[in-house]
């Protein structure tokens, strides 16, 4: 069947009503990788949700898709967010779709390069700030409240509706919920996003639940330490948040499913970025890899149960951060004249 994205194929379980737009960029119904080298070395059944297939590249879309189709549903004329990339883009996209102007505000200098393209090409108008997301944050929810712009970010309601039709795609392809799942947390949305369609599928179809298991960046970890981190700093920039919006929900998500949170280092983060493309051929960006680094790091302590079933949310494409990238691999491309012979020269009798 010819897939229609979120709206159509999740309706019932949505804010969708006869007079909801129909939104969509053909998002979600991304893959589900199983992680066979890694599941091989560390005893347990791991599989990758590929968020960065999204239309935008993120798992934003999925919130943006049913946030966008509300506010063109109650009349509004353009909408606003602060971000760290992926958000801006996804508005963005979701934006020019819907015919809304746009506006984004992120911490200058600070999105990766790829995530400003987009926005620049979806047309939004971009607004760079001297300091940080959760400064841009205050500063949207303001404006919001000031003049008519919907705000856009996850404390708006809808985004997390769309959101948790993640958790029902995972249960659909597994036939239940996996034993954990393993998830960055940045602003903690996607966190209670999941969670919240993990217990709506499990109260009509008796699918389980897993046990959450949430990474931050040890330099913007607020929730892993108790406390606000007032100038966070970390490499994975999508996750650079010293104060969660949503961090009562995601408290009640890692205590209800008796999971648990904890950071991983810039270097964790970056030998997770690099086996997992290298190993899996899966590229997914700094701060997706929060989430490999974290189950390396549990594996390495043994509180992985042998066997289990982990699911670990890749939120965002590898090609967001080519920066990064491209410093993290030291190895340079072999620069060699156009000649065949210095090619066979180079390669010949060592093809392993
Ligand atoms: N991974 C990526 C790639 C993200 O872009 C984000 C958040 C997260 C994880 C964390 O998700 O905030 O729901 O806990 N990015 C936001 C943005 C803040 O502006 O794009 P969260």
């Amino acid at each position: 069947m010819l897939w229609k994205g979120l709206l159509q194929q999740y309706k019932e379980y949505l804010p969708v009503t006869e007079s909801t737009p129909l939104l969509s960029l053909n998002e979600g119904h991304t893959p589900l990788i199983p992680l066979t080298h890694l599941s091989k070395e560390w005893g347990i059944n791991l599989y990758a949700k590929y968020e960065g297939a999204n239309p935008t590249g993120s798992f934003k879309d999925r919130g943006m898709v049913m946030a966008v189709a509300k506010a063109k549903e109650e009349g509004s004329r353009a909408i606003i967010c602060a971000s760290t990339g992926n958000t801006s883009a996804a508005a963005a996209a979701y934006g020019a779709r819907a015919c809304l102007r746009c506006i984004v505000v992120i911490p200058d200098g600070k999105i990766a390069q790829g995530k400003l393209a987009q926005a620049k090409m979806y047309g939004a108008e971009i607004f760079a700030i001297e300091g940080n997301f959760d400064e841009a944050l205050q500063m949207v929810q303001k404006m919001s409240e000031e003049e008519d712009f919907t705000l856009v970010n996850s404390v708006n309601p809808y985004r997390l509706e769309g959101q948790k039709t993640a958790a029902f795609e995972l249960v659909d392809a597994l036939e239940g919920a996996p034993d954990i799942l393993a998830i960055p947390v940045g602003n903690a949305g996607n966190i209670s996003a999941y969670w919240k369609g993990f217990k709506e599928y499990d109260a009509v179809k008796s699918s389980g639940l897993p046990r959450i298991h949430g990474f931050q960046a040890a330099g913007a970890a607020p929730i892993v330490n108790g406390s606000v981190v007032k100038n966070p700093e970390t490499i994975a920039t999508a996750i650079r948040i010293g104060n969660p919006a949503s961090w009562k929900l995601a408290s009640s998500a890692l205590e209800e499913s008796g999971g648990v949170i904890d950071s991983v280092t810039d270097e964790e983060i970056l030998e997770a970025y690099q086996m997992l493309a290298s190993k899996e051929g899966v590229f997914a960006e700094p701060a997706s890899c929060s989430t490999i680094a974290g189950l390396y790091k549990q594996h390495k302590q043994g509180v992985l149960p042998n066997g289990a079933s982990v699911v670990a949310i890749l939120t965002g494409n590898g090609l967001k951060d080519p920066d990064i990238a491209l410093k993290t691999v030291k190895q340079e491309p072999i620069v060699i004249p156009n000649d065949f012979d210095l090619l066979r020269q180079q390669l010949k009798g060592c093809v392993v």
